[in-house]
């Protein structure tokens, strides 16, 4: 018998998809602009040249082990990740195949870079509120998922959190977005003074917050300031860009908008584009110094990190994406999808606002039936048109492929608006 954990979102049985299409058994097609749901075909489905590098990859091997062979995919996408020189990073670690094994692995990395370093008891890790970093144990820990906060007794103890960085919810009406992000930084030195900078090892953060409160950037200078908090008392930044990198918000990473650069970034989902499950963490050179003089390896390892099929199908995926027209694009559609809506729907009794980051972005509702109008919309949507758009609790988030048409873009936002105001009109 098969174990359903979500019975009620199964829609249809699926034989086949391509581009953003979702072809099934009922006889319906599907125009997805969630990405599969949970945001991972940022190039859709069957694209001819991902398949071929697999094709290609299986007719050599699946997978060899990363710790005792070298693989020419695998140093190649490396070199790819790390090709734009608007950051300062320059040594990818693939731990594994999801993006909560990115979380963890970078949080056994900066240990370990503590450890090696000679300050061991550094053993707490701060993250913020409404956040998401994975559902094993500890990332769940480091996130704020509603309905995995039943399983909080089994979370470390040394975990702690400063509030969500929000400007729409959190930002005072007498400050200007300056002073709330110096004052969401100077919470996070309280924190880190509190619990004493001796033993925080690092700050984990979404670039934008992305999966629960949908996609809200962060006010200008946010990050820069955190980052000033971080280096003075030696605590690691860990962004996560699961969610938001690779290009998704119109550069290849999220926080190449705020020009800051973190100690580790985390990929999963985008890296490979649900080819194939591949995660990894980004980081520095001064990193992997103090691991190689220290213990010599880091001790994170899993079977299938760096899987040999997966890191082709990740390239593959990478050499479309590392794409300054395919960039400006996303930035471009992103922008008029925004635009369009809002130009449509502002007037709405339900609009709040509209913000994201290229094709990763959210159109908040409001009122007392906010949770129902979201979900009646996208369902409207789905059964009248068969276009898929994620509304969920006081949002609506648009996550399409990067490989969107102009035209394809056109009909989801006509269709929507058509569903957006009929509903609201009953
Ligand atoms: C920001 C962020 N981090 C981590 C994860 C966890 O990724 P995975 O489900 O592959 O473990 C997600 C998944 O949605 C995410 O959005």
């Amino acid at each position: 018998m098969l174990f359903k954990v979500f019975p009620d979102h199964v829609l249809e049985t699926v034989v086949k998809a391509e581009g953003l299409n979702i072809l099934t058994k009922e006889g319906n097609r599907y125009l997805d602009c969630t990405a599969g749901g949970t945001h991972y075909a940022i190039i859709g489905w069957s694209h001819p040249l991902v398949l071929e590098a697999m094709r290609e990859q299986l007719s050599r091997f699946t997978h060899m082990d990363y710790k005792i062979w070298r693989d020419s995919n695998t140093e190649e996408l490396a070199s790819l990740l790390l090709s734009r020189n608007e950051h300062n990073l320059d040594m990818v670690y693939f731990c594994g195949n999801s993006g909560g094994e990115a979380a963890e692995a970078s949080m056994k990395m900066s240990y370990q870079v503590h450890y090696d370093s000679g300050r061991p008891e550094k053993t707490w890790f701060i993250s913020r509120t409404q956040s998401y970093h994975g559902s094993s144990t500890d990332a769940m820990a480091m996130g704020e998922r509603p309905n995995l906060m039943f399983y909080q007794p089994l979370f470390p103890n040394n975990r702690a959190k400063v509030t969500e960085h929000n400007q729409y919810t959190q930002k005072r009406e007498d400050e200007s977005l300056d002073d709330y992000a110096k004052r969401s930084a100077k919470e996070l030195e309280t924190k880190i003074l509190e619990i004493g900078p001796h033993k925080v090892a690092a700050f984990m953060g979404e670039t934008i917050m992305g999966g629960l409160i949908g996609d809200v950037p962060p006010a200008p200078n946010y990050w820069k300031y955190i980052r000033e908090v971080c280096d003075r008392y030696n605590v690691h930044l860990i962004m996560d860009e699961v969610y938001c990198g690779t290009g998704t918000s119109g550069k290849i990473y999220c926080c190449d908008w705020d020009g800051v650069t973190p100690d580790f970034l985390l990929l999963g989902k985008t890296l490979a584009a649900g080819y194939a499950p591949v995660s990894a963490v980004v980081t520095s050179n001064e990193i992997y110094d103090v691991i190689s003089n220290g213990q010599g390896r880091l001790q994170h390892t899993t079977t299938h990190q760096a899987y040999s099929l997966g890191i082709a199908a990740a390239l593959a995926v990478q050499r479309i994406i590392h794409d300054d027209q395919l960039l400006d694009n996303v930035i471009y559609i992103g922008n008029w999808m925004r635009e369009e809506l809002a130009k449509r729907l502002s007037s709405s009794k339900y609009w709040r606002n509209i913000r994201g980051r290229g094709l990763r972005f959210s159109l908040e509702v409001q009122g007392s039936e906010r949770d129902l109008f979201t979900e009646r919309v996208s369902r409207r949507l789905r059964d009248q048109y068969k276009i898929l758009v994620s509304g969920k609790w006081h949002r609506f988030s648009f996550t399409p492929s990067l490989l969107i048409s102009k035209g394809e873009a056109e009909l989801v936002v006509d269709r929507f608006c058509q569903c957006f105001l009929e509903e609201e009109r009953h």
